[in-house]
């Protein structure tokens, strides 16, 4: 039986020893629900001393007299950092970390007394400790993200038998058939099952196991309702058992099938019994010196990495938005992996990845330091807890099993390597390095290749960076503050930042024995002091913090086959431009070419252009010529004298008229002398197919072509009704096993869905009824883009949120609870 206890929890800032006392007054402190964050920070300019320090929960434990026969387990998904729990005033466990789960059998300290029960007596007491003086990874140094406070992640009670199930890893190979038999025979697995008791008994257990497609999948239980049905027995607290299954469905990023391992335990003329349910899927997954195999088959992994925070409430958000982030980066962003830098993260991220196909690279906390022994015991202990807690996940691929970017250190890391090649045989690990040559006792040398530059090539060779050529190698950062980039960054700099990413993954693609890469990173994020912009946001992301997309996520989203891409570059308005040229205009696509009209006059059929990125899967379309044919076709030029014509202009855009390199003086000249073409005639011509500035305003359209059918049409033309643009996932909510919460982005565009990438005025959020706001009412745009978040209250019915903006006008978004 399992009892969340995500509510009526007491909350203070700061903690003194008499807080531990069960008569200690706390009614009046501030009600809180876990997950909780110990101080709600601004968007940015906030001193991130404000959530160090030790703070106190109070909970009054609701119990029955029943569980005085049985074991109370208490559960934390994670308490940020260091956490120390009491339960009538004994101390019960402590735990350092804060990106771990732990539990504590808490039966022993409870009160089962009648008057204990019925007056909720029993008082469990956290004490915890956010202070980055702790000598605890990641602490000891910088770090470049803010690591945060509070009981953040879910807390529970298990109510079990004496002898209960505590683990169970499930493993599975596939069964090489040696026959000689031309028939095709069906592919077989073995499952091999790990498990481990709380004690031993002294009569025999069976365990009756069940196997079956999980209740999870996208498509699940139409087959295979019940694959295996057997029982062992055993007696010892550890045991591991093993069967075949055959016509099975492997998990794939494209069809990622989950198994359900259930397993019953009985004790021979006892009552005790208990259940467990595995989660798994079969897949063979291998990182070899050519790249990385799933099922047999090369994936280039095209990921990002993925800090676990959000806007005001940092790492406290529950299921609903770390689902949330899996799907955007799976089917917005159209990657194929995810890197949890730098740290594992919340288990229901993570099962969103198993049910949709995402892969992850998982690794320790640590950023570039490395600590005392002291530190490096915690460091082992926090990998063991990652990996019992995490192996079942199949989108789990690889195991970091090094501090981020941290210095070689052989004898720590011969240790990592060892745990977890103990704790998981199936797995390889990496550890993610940012220096070449660094001593290898991984499985897979991960690097962080910051080479790019904008002008160098996208990645470095693999035999300049990597100490053992035949090694798998993976690039896991590039570009992040090579070109920190803002929402509200003129068009130029946004341009930038996404040839910068599309010249890396080119890079990637080109080197067909790298095992892919991550960009640095999926979204901005809240910094320290010795990172950012200033502002305390490091504005690396391919989204803002409310996960609005800038340019690059194109780039990305363009790459994948799924759903068609196409975002353009510029806005087409030459003012935003030095001295009114827009220069090259680029088309992020995975369309078939675009056919450009001015004036409602086609110009010209562009295609991607494969010569600039020969490796891209999509290359981008790049639009340099919004002339086309209309010199031909309006003044009578002969094709020859338009093309030059035509060069000539585009070369006084680019070096300006006083600046003109010779061979566009002479092409100059002969269109005068042969073609008898006035300078008159050249400036009209300027101003009317080129540079416009002042002029009657041009409008395009750009229809994009895939399989020779107009997919999408892009309008530019200046705008008259902005409007307000806004998007939620969902408008059903569920009170769980604890509060939920919807996301809301908000973006400002012309009447044809265009951002208005400088529209930085307020918005006023309003929520009534059954859900609440998170963070402030009144927003500011910024570059176009906003969002908040709206969570329930514990109650069931409607929710009312209004968003008004003096310019954009207001929207109303009705939400139901149930
Ligand atoms: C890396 C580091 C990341 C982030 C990134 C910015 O060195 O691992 O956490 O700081 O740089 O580019």
């Amino acid at each position: 039986m399992r009892i969340n206890l995500n509510n009526d929890w007491k909350y203070k800032n700061h903690f003194t020893e008499d807080m531990l006392l069960n008569s200690y007054n706390d009614q009046e402190w501030e009600i809180v629900r876990i997950p909780h964050t110990n101080k709600e920070t601004p968007y940015h300019y906030f001193d991130e001393m404000e959530y160090q320090f030790v703070c106190c929960y109070r909970k009054n434990l609701v119990i029955e007299k029943s569980w005085s026969e049985k074991k109370v387990i208490l559960n934390f998904d994670g308490v940020l950092h260091l956490a120390k729990v009491y339960v009538n005033n004994k101390l019960v466990t402590i735990h350092h970390g804060g990106y771990t789960s732990f539990h504590v059998d808490i039966s022993q300290y409870l009160d089962f007394s009648d008057e204990a029960i019925l007056n909720h007596k029993n008082v469990l007491v956290v004490e915890a400790d956010s202070r980055e003086t702790n000598n605890l990874p990641p602490f000891g140094n910088v770090i470049d993200y803010l690591t945060y406070g509070g009981i953040y992640r879910e807390v529970y009670l298990e109510i079990k038998e004496k002898i209960f199930f505590t683990d169970a890893f499930v493993t599975t190979v596939e069964v090489v058939n040696n026959s000689n038999s031309i028939d095709k025979e069906p592919i077989s697995y073995r499952v091999k099952v790990q498990a481990k008791l709380s004690e031993q008994s002294e009569k025999p257990i069976t365990i009756k196991y069940l196997l079956q497609k999980s209740s999870s999948c996208e498509k699940p239980l139409e087959k295979h309702a019940e694959m295996v049905n057997r029982k062992i027995e055993v007696l010892e607290k550890e045991f591991q058992f093993e069967f075949n299954v055959t016509d099975i469905e492997l998990w794939d990023v494209d069809n990622p099938v989950l198994y359900d391992l259930k397993m019953k335990l009985e004790v021979k003329d006892d009552d005790i019994t208990d259940e467990k349910k595995v989660k798994f899927g079969f897949r063979n997954c291998r990182f070899e010196k050519n790249g990385f195999f799933l099922n047999g088959k090369k994936i280039k992994l095209i990921g990002l990495n993925r800090h676990q925070s959000f806007p005001y409430v940092g790492y406290a958000m529950p299921k609903r938005m770390q689902r949330r982030d899996a799907d955007i980066l799976k089917y917005e962003l159209g990657v194929n992996a995810v890197r949890t830098s730098h740290y594992p993260q919340s288990q229901h991220f993570i099962d969103r990845c198993d049910e949709i196909g995402l892969l992850v690279f998982t690794e320790i906390p640590g950023w570039q330091y490395i600590g005392n022994d002291e530190w490096k015991e915690i460091a082992c202990n926090q990998l063991q807890e990652m990996i019992i807690q995490y192996r079942n996940h199949p989108s789990i691929i690889l195991w970091g099993v090094r501090i981020n970017e941290s210095q070689d250190d052989d004898s720590f890391y011969s240790k990592t390597n060892q745990i977890a090649h103990e704790l998981d045989s199936s797995r390889q690990t990496g550890g993610v390095r940012f220096f070449a040559k660094s001593n290898l006792l991984e499985d897979v040398y991960t690097f962080n290749d910051f080479s790019h530059n904008g002008k160098t090539p996208g990645v470095e060779k693999i035999n300049k960076i990597s100490s053992k050529k035949t090694a798998p190698y993976l690039v896991t950062e590039f570009n992040g503050h090579m070109y920190p980039t803002k929402a509200f960054d003129d068009e130029e700099h946004r341009l930038n930042l996404a040839l910068r990413h599309a010249c890396v993954l080119d890079g990637l693609f080109e080197q067909e024995n790298i095992a892919g890469g991550f960009g640095w990173c999926m979204f901005d994020y809240n910094t320290h002091k010795d990172f950012g912009s200033g502002d305390r946001i490091c504005y690396h992301g391919m989204m803002d913090m409310f996960r609005n997309p800038k340019l690059a996520a194109s780039v990305y989203a363009s790459q994948n086959h799924k759903k068609v891409v196409c975002e353009i570059s510029s806005s087409m308005d030459i003012g935003d431009h030095q001295a009114g040229s827009i220069g090259d205009v680029y088309l992020f696509t995975n369309a078939d070419s675009v056919r450009i009209y001015k004036n409602n006059e086609f110009v010209k059929e562009e295609f991607p252009d494969n010569k600039k990125y020969p490796n891209l899967p999509h290359p981008p379309i790049i639009m340099s010529d919004f002339v086309g044919g209309l010199l031909e076709q309006k003044e009578g030029y002969s094709h020859k004298t338009a093309e030059r014509l035509k060069k000539v202009l585009f070369a006084i855009v680019k070096y300006g008229q006083n600046k003109l390199p010779i061979k566009y003086k002479m092409k100059m000249l002969y269109l005068m002398l042969m073609e008898k073409i006035s300078i008159q005639d050249g400036v009209r011509l300027f101003y009317e197919y080129i540079g416009n500035w002042g002029g009657t305003v041009t409008t395009y359209h750009f229809d994009v072509i895939k399989n020779n059918q107009l997919v999408w049409r892009i309008i530019k033309k200046p705008w008259t009704k902005p409007k307000m643009n806004v998007f939620t996932e969902t408008l059903h909510l569920k009170e769980e096993e604890t509060y939920d919460v919807a996301a809301i982005r908000i973006m400002a565009t012309d009447e044809n869905n265009n951002r208005l990438s400088y529209f930085n005025s307020p918005v006023i959020f309003e929520a009534t009824g059954v859900i609440e706001l998170i963070g402030p009412s009144i927003v500011s745009f910024s570059g176009g883009y906003t969002g908040t978040f709206i969570k329930t209250k514990g109650l069931r019915g409607e929710g009312v949120l209004k968003i008004s903006q003096e310019t954009l006008g207001s929207e109303v978004l009705v939400f139901q609870v149930e």
